[in-house]
């Protein structure tokens, strides 16, 4: 049995007989006007942080929800977008569907502004999305992609990539894990299929974000996920586990390398109005701006003593300039 198969029954039982506490985290859950999630689908919430965010959905956008578990995230993303089809939803395992279709039928009976043709879901594969090629504005995913091993991970993301409109985006919640994740654990099916064993570095993960050709990253959360301690897992040290929320936006690549936000910010105090680089970033006179990376990497790199980069501090919220 592969370790897709292993995690397909892991989702079966956790479809027939909801897991309260699979995954989860310590983000808040939505509270919105008129939102009355049902009771089954915050027992069936099997992710680690939230991928819906209002400021991703403008424009009417088509959304693409991967992985639906109980489906409070599409019921999230269907608030917003209010249309018939306007959220699809795929997920590869027959038993989540049919009950992700049954809470959503619960939810249809207490919330007014809900139909249930708003939401269109389909079997298929992370890694062969049943999705036209550029048709999506908004993908999500929520605690799936880290279960994947590294070949896979790169098809998921190569797929969300081709059915992403041209500066569509890819909002993710997923674990991470900073430490060495030992081999024994990694190479067992079902604790990477409960989400504990497959994660990956940020930077790696956020490397292959980019190898794929998402110009623009946006590190927007990161929280404590899950400790691995020697008193219940076979480890000789406590491992921390952590989740992130990442969104990655399919702008074009810069021709020096993506855009990569992680909530650093610029502040300049000299003698001056303002300070501008000549590359695009003008620096008004103590006010912070938030800057990519690289555009941190690059004025740090002048060595001018009146401009105050700061630390990532993991939590982007938008705006600023790279
Ligand atoms: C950890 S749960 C997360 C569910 C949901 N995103 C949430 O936040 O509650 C993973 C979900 O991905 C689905 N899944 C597992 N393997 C998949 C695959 N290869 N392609 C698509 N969905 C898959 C499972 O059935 C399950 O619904």
């Amino acid at each position: 049995m592969s370790y897709l198969d292993v995690t397909k029954d892991v989702y079966k039982k956790a479809a027939e007989t909801p897991d309260v506490g699979l995954c989860c985290t310590t983000s808040p859950i939505w509270q919105l006007p008129g939102l009355d999630m049902p009771s089954i689908m915050l027992e069936m919430n099997y992710g680690c942080g939230t991928t819906v965010n209002p400021r991703d959905l403008v424009n009417d956008p088509t959304i693409l929800y991967v992985g639906v578990g109980g489906g409070m995230e599409v019921l999230q993303f269907s608030y917003f977008s209010r249309k018939k089809h306007g959220v699809i939803g795929v997920d590869i395992v027959d038993e989540m569907l049919d009950a992700c279709q049954k809470n959503l039928t619960v939810a249809s009976e207490t919330n007014d502004w809900f139909k249930e043709e708003f939401v269109d879901l389909r079997k298929g594969t992370a890694m062969s999305l049943p999705i036209e090629s550029n048709s999506i504005d908004v993908a999500a995913q929520n605690c799936l992609f880290n279960i994947f091993e590294k070949e896979d991970l790169k098809k998921a993301l190569q797929e969300i990539y081709r059915v992403l409109k041209p500066h569509g985006r890819l909002v993710l919640s997923d674990p991470i894990c900073e430490q060495e994740m030992p081999d024994h654990l990694r190479a067992d099916d079902k604790l990477r299929a409960l989400c504990l064993s497959g994660s990956l570095p940020l930077q790696e993960y956020l490397d292959m974000i980019t190898e794929v050709g998402f110009g623009t990253v946006e590190v927007r959360a990161k929280r404590p996920y899950r400790i691995l301690s020697p008193n219940h897992y076979d480890v000789k040290e406590n491992i921390m586990i952590e989740s992130v929320e990442v969104a990655a936006i399919k702008d074009p690549m810069p021709e020096d390398g993506p855009c990569i936000f992680t909530g650093k910010a610029a502040i300049y105090y000299g003698k001056e109005d303002q300070f501008d680089d000549k590359k695009g970033h003008v620096l008004l006179q103590n006010q912070p701006i938030a800057v990519c990376d690289k555009t941190a990497g690059d004025l740090g790199s002048l060595g001018n003593d009146d401009i105050h980069i700061t630390e990532s501090t993991w939590f982007y919220d938008g705006g600023g300039c790279c």
